[in-house]
């Protein structure tokens, strides 16, 4: 695991010091009121479980699951909900927790998604940006780190559902990149 690693990142202190950042900004920015947090499977497991208990406003969370298709999905934008949350956002504060915005076009969907239910607000927060990878206008309220257009993983983030358990984010060697690729790519 570690071996296939070419470049780390972020280490756990860094990521842990940067969330804490984020937890401290939520609290000002939430203060007085309550919560529902969306996390957004697979990928903001890590991200989500660290970054609540940073938070000190009351919450409530979920869980949703997107997927996208194939190669064509970043130019499509197509993306499918295959695991919706369970509680109702109408008129309540919702934040949603995503691990990195790429293209941008599923958090945009997402969020659209949401906010059709009449959440009294939504806001995001990635872990990650690629801002020069956009395809879709879209900034999140809160990012924990913008990096360069690199693949990453760890921390929760995958290559073909593996690294995931990784404690820091890192860049793969290229060799560990070169193994087949799914049709339907689980997202996050
Ligand atoms: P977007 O719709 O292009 O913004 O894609 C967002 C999704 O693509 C993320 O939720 C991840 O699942 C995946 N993704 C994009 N970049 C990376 C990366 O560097 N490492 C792992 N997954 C990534």
């Amino acid at each position: 695991m570690m071996k296939d690693i070419a470049k780390v990142l972020f280490t756990e202190e860094t990521i842990a010091a940067r969330v804490k950042e984020l937890g401290s900004q939520i609290n000002k920015d939430y203060e007085g009121k309550e919560l529902i947090v969306v996390g957004v499977l697979k990928g903001a497991l890590m991200f989500m479980a660290d970054l609540i208990r940073e938070i000190k406003t009351p919450l409530r969370f979920d869980l949703i699951a997107v997927s996208s298709y194939g190669a064509s999905t970043s130019s499509s934008g197509i993306v499918r909900i295959i695991k919706d949350i369970d509680m109702s956002i109408e008129n309540e504060h919702v934040l949603v927790i995503e691990d990195i915005v790429d293209t941008g076009l599923t958090l945009k969907y997402l969020m659209k998604t949401l906010a059709s239910r009449q959440p009294a607000s939504l806001k995001s927060c990635v872990l990650l940006d690629k801002p020069s990878r956009r395809k879709t206008e879209i900034t999140p309220d809160y990012s924990g780190f913008s990096i360069p257009d690199w693949f990453v993983v760890g921390y929760g983030l995958d290559f073909a559902q593996r690294y995931r358990q990784l404690p820091v984010i890192a860049v793969l060697k290229p060799e560990a990149y070169n193994i087949g690729n799914s049709q339907e790519k689980e997202e996050s």
